[in-house]
């Protein structure tokens, strides 16, 4: 059988051509939405009477045959037809004979291949905000065990403020958190439905959309046909929010990297998720967050893209949608890969409680609290900013910690210093004190705990 649009044709298509215009090699990760959309298009050509009830069935019938082959990995697709759709279409025909080319009646692959992708895309949103759940678990769980895992908390790479470990990984809770719901929020627009508007205009024939909608469990159709075969906001949406995704998981990885250095040693990630070095026995290497961190920019050039290629494209369809395609399916393959690995990592990762305390134990990281205690005893903050900042000064310069400095040392920088200011510099009483609503205390911490995991569990 020749071309399914070969009427109007004197010569056959330049070999090169074929191929190069040709996306059966990608698109066809969409066979089985493209069968589930052919599937409810028939169900409503025949229901509207468009063709007898006899050619539906039979339609419906070569559509599951061909279905079950694809499962089976029985089918060969050709690059001479081109896309998916004509293939499903071509083997349909050989199938179950001429009828099977009414099933392109009153519609165009420009709203098939739009619905395909709706489907594709809602299948797999549902998919990642699963995968990102497991994630939120793994750090919840991580976060339990580690309320009072006290850390130093950083500013500039520069110790700032001693933290709650847990704080730090409900940090990214509250980060794929919104992820999620940004997930959740962008299905709204994946549940609309192109399916009808055929080309570009509508069709002669009296079709349901609705009918369609439903059946694909799409929440409205398309107010407008134009839109409805040009847009691609919703694969748009879906890259900007993997792009922030990634993002959240690149300065997870980071971290993770930068933790399980001999400079930090905070955490060590499990034997089973880091790989040796083929020339220095020692190494222990943290290559999967490296690798997560890596695939930023993947998905970031995915982004960017389609943006590129829609800025500037006429309504409506236009060849080069066709390269809409591949962005969208590494970027789900990429993110799919990248969740599925980081909740275990961070499951099995070992928190070492030990050496945090001791980083904390060796630095000027209660600084601020010993403001804070001029500052309650009267001292404008400001003016205690200063004295408490000679005061680290000294205490560099003696290679003492300010745990470390005596009585007589302190009263020479202030003689509203007595006993207690020991007391209130130890780390546990520094994180405790930071009680505030959000804040770091193992008391709140304990609360935003609970809050997370009815986020999670709701
Ligand atoms: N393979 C095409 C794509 O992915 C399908 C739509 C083709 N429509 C057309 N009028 N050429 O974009």
């Amino acid at each position: 059988m020749s071309k399914l649009w070969g009427g109007r044709f004197t010569k056959p298509t330049n070999k090169l051509v074929e191929e190069y215009t040709s996306s059966i090699g990608f698109d066809q990760k969409l066979a089985l939405q493209d069968i589930k959309g052919s599937l409810a298009h028939v169900e409503m050509l025949g229901h509207c009477g468009i063709i007898s009830n006899e050619e539906k069935n039979q339609i419906t019938k070569g559509l599951h045959t061909i279905q079950g082959k694809i499962e089976n990995d029985e089918v060969e697709y050709s690059v001479a037809d081109e896309d998916i759709h004509m293939n499903i279409e071509k083997l349909l025909i050989e199938e179950i004979g001429p009828v099977g080319g009414k099933l392109h009646t009153g519609r165009s692959r420009n709203d098939q291949v739009a619905t395909d992708m709706h489907l594709y895309m809602r299948e797999k949103t549902e998919e990642l905000i699963e995968l990102v759940g497991a994630v939120q678990e793994a750090l919840v769980t991580q976060a339990e065990g580690n309320v009072e895992t006290i850390l130093p908390g950083y500013t500039h790479l520069q110790r700032a403020q001693p933290i709650s470990f847990g704080h730090h990984m409900l940090a990214y809770f509250w980060m794929f958190e919104r992820d999620k719901e940004r997930l959740q929020d962008s299905l709204k627009r994946i549940n609309w439905s192109p399916l009808g508007a055929a080309a570009l205009a509508g069709t002669p024939y009296d079709i349901d959309r609705q009918m369609t909608a439903d059946i694909l469990g799409f929440e409205k159709v398309y107010p407008n046909s134009l839109d409805a075969v040009s847009d691609r906001d919703f694969i748009l949406e879906f890259l900007s929010i993997s792009s922030i995704l990634i993002t959240h998981i690149s300065r997870l990885s980071e971290e993770l990297i930068l933790w399980s250095s001999q400079e930090f040693n905070f955490i060590e990630l499990d034997d089973e998720f880091c790989t040796g070095s083929s020339i220095m026995p020692q190494k222990k290497n943290p290559d999967v967050p490296e690798l997560l961190r890596g695939k930023t920019g993947r998905i970031y050039g995915n982004l960017m893209g389609l943006l590129t290629l829609l800025k500037g494209l006429p309504l409506a369809y236009n060849k080069d949608m066709q390269e809409d395609k591949e962005g969208m399916f590494d970027t789900v393959d990429t993110l799919e890969g990248a969740l599925a690995l980081l909740a275990p990592m961070l499951s099995s990762m070992e928190v070492k409680a030990g050496e945090m305390k001791t980083a904390v134990k060796e630095d000027y990281s209660n600084a601020t609290d010993i403001a804070d205690y001029l500052a309650v005893k009267g001292m404008p903050f400001r003016q205690a900013h200063e004295v408490i900042g000679k005061i680290v000064l000294y205490g560099i310069e003696e290679g003492k910690y300010l745990l470390d400095l005596s009585m007589k040392e302190y009263k020479q920088f202030s003689e509203l210093f007595e006993e207690d200011i020991y007391e209130k510099l130890a780390p546990d009483q520094v994180v405790a004190a930071r009680n505030s609503e959000g804040g770091t205390s193992f008391k709140q911490v304990a609360q935003q705990l609970e809050l997370a995991k009815n986020h999670l569990y709701e």
